[in-house]
C-alpha cells in the first residue's frame, strides 16, 4: 500500500491507528448492527436454525468492499453463536504446517476467521477442501514411492471467510461456502446512525447537522465515517468545547481538504488533470497513472472505485471520461464539445 494511501483520512483500507477505535467501536451483537438489514435476516435464521439442531454454521463467505464492516460481521456470528473465533489471513498461511497447526488447535463449534481469503495460495487450499467438507486432515507422511496419507478427524468448525474480490477465490473454495453475502455500500441514513452511536460511544456530544456533514463525506463507508467523526472531535475540543457542531465539522473538512461529498484532494487532483490535460477523456488508465505518478494497480484498486461510483468517472472502451457531473462539482464549465 503506497504512503499517499495510508496516509488518506478518507481511505477505506484500514489503517494503523484504526485498531483501538475498531475495537471500542465495533457492534457486538446483530442488535447493534446497524444496515445490512438483509445479510442480518438471513444470519438470524441460519444462527438459529445452527443453535437449534446443535451444529456448527455452515461455512460463510462475507465479500464486498474494504470497511464496510465484514470482519465486525465475523465478530458479531461468533458471539450470536456464543463460539471462540481465531483470526487469521490468507498471506499470514503461508505453509501446509501453519493451516494444520491453526486446524489441529480448533474445537468443536469454534470459527476461524480467513481475512482476505483470496489470497491463500493453491497449495494451502487443497488443504483446505477436505477439512471444509469432510472436517478432515489429510496429511502426507514421508517422501517419493514410500509416501502415504494420514488422515486426522478435525473437529467440527466453521470458517467464515473475507474478501474484497470474489471473483479471485478459485471456484472450488468458493463452493465449499455455504452461506455468502455480498456487503453493499451504506445508505446515507444508516452512516448517520453509525456515527451517532460512535459518538455515545465515544462520550463525545454530537449535533444531528453535524452527523449528517459527517456521513456525507464518509463514502458510504463506516471505516470512513469513523475516522472523520473522530478527526471532527479532535477539531471540536480544540477550537470548541468539545461539542461536535455543523459550523466547526466544516471548518475541519476544509483542513483535512475532504469536501462536501467525500473527495479528497488525490481524487480532485485526478479528476483535474483529465480534464486540464486530456480535454476531460477519454484517456487511458496508463496515462492517468504517468500523470499522478502513481502505479496503474494502485490508480486501478484504490483511487478509481470510489469516482466510478459516484459517477465522476465513466469507463468506455477508449479509456477513463470525467463526467458532467464531475464538471459541476469542480465549479468547472460542462465536459467541452466536440465537433467533427
Ligand atoms: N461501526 C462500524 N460499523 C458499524 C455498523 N454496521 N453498525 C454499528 N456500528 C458500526
Amino acid at each position: 500500500m503506497p504512503e499517499q494511501n495510508q496516509d488518506r483520512i478518507i481511505s477505506a483500507q484500514e489503517a494503523k491507528g484504526d485498531d483501538g477505535l475498531d475495537l471500542t467501536l465495533r457492534p457486538r451483537c446483530l442488535a447493534e448492527y446497524i444496515g445490512q438489514e438483509k445479510i442480518k435476516a438471513n444470519m438470524r435464521i441460519a444462527v438459529a436454525a445452527a443453535a437449534k439442531r446443535g451444529e456448527p454454521l455452515d461455512h460463510v463467505l462475507l465479500y464486498g468492499a474494504p470497511g464496510l464492516g465484514k470482519t465486525t460481521l465475523a465478530h458479531v456470528i461468533a458471539n450470536e453463536l456464543g463460539a471462540n473465533i481465531r483470526v487469521t489471513s490468507g498471506p499470514a498461511i503461508e505453509k501446509g504446517g501453519d493451516l494444520a497447526a491453526i486446524l489441529t488447535n480448533l474445537a468443536g463449534g469454534d470459527i476461524l476467521f480467513i481475512d482476505e481469503v483470496h489470497r491463500l495460495n493453491r497449495s494451502i487450499e487443497e488443504i483446505l477442501y477436505p477439512a471444509m467438507e469432510d472436517y478432515a486432515l489429510d496429511l502426507i507422511i514421508g517422501k517419493g514411492p514410500s509416501a502415504r496419507t494420514l488422515r486426522i478427524d478435525l473437529p467440527h468448525f466453521t470458517i467464515i471467510g473475507a474478501t474484497t474480490k470474489a471473483s479471485l477465490l478459485s471456484a472450488p473454495l468458493r463452493d465449499r461456502f455455504g452461506l455468502t453475502y455480498h456487503l453493499n455500500f451504506y445508505e446515507q441514513p444508516d452512516i448517520e446512525k453509525i456515527v451517532q452511536r460512535s459518538a455515545k460511544i465515544l462520550k463525545a456530544p454530537l449535533d444531528e447537522d453535524a452527523a449528517r456533514q459527517i456521513a456525507a463525506r464518509s463514502r458510504r463507508t463506516p471505516r470512513v465515517a469513523n475516522r472523520l467523526l473522530k478527526r471532527v472531535r479532535d477539531y471540536c475540543e480544540v477550537h470548541g468545547q468539545g461539542q461536535i457542531r455543523a459550523d466547526l465539522a466544516d471548518q475541519a473538512f476544509a483542513m483535512l481538504e475532504v469536501d462536501e461529498l467525500g473527495l479528497d484532494w488525490i481524487d480532485r487532483k485526478i479528476l483535474e488533470i483529465i480534464i486540464d490535460k486530456f480535454n476531460g477523456g477519454p484517456v487511458g488508465l496508463n496515462t492517468i497513472a504517468a500523470a499522478i505518478g502513481e502505479d496503474v494497480a494502485t490508480v486501478e484498486e484504490v483511487y478509481e472505485p470510489f469516482l466510478l461510483q459516484t459517477g465522476f468517472l465513466d469507463r468506455s472502451p477508449r479509456g477513463r471520461i470525467v463526467t458532467d457531473i464531475a464538471y459541476r462539482h469542480l465549479g468547472r464549465a460542462g465536459r467541452p464539445t466536440k465537433f467533427f
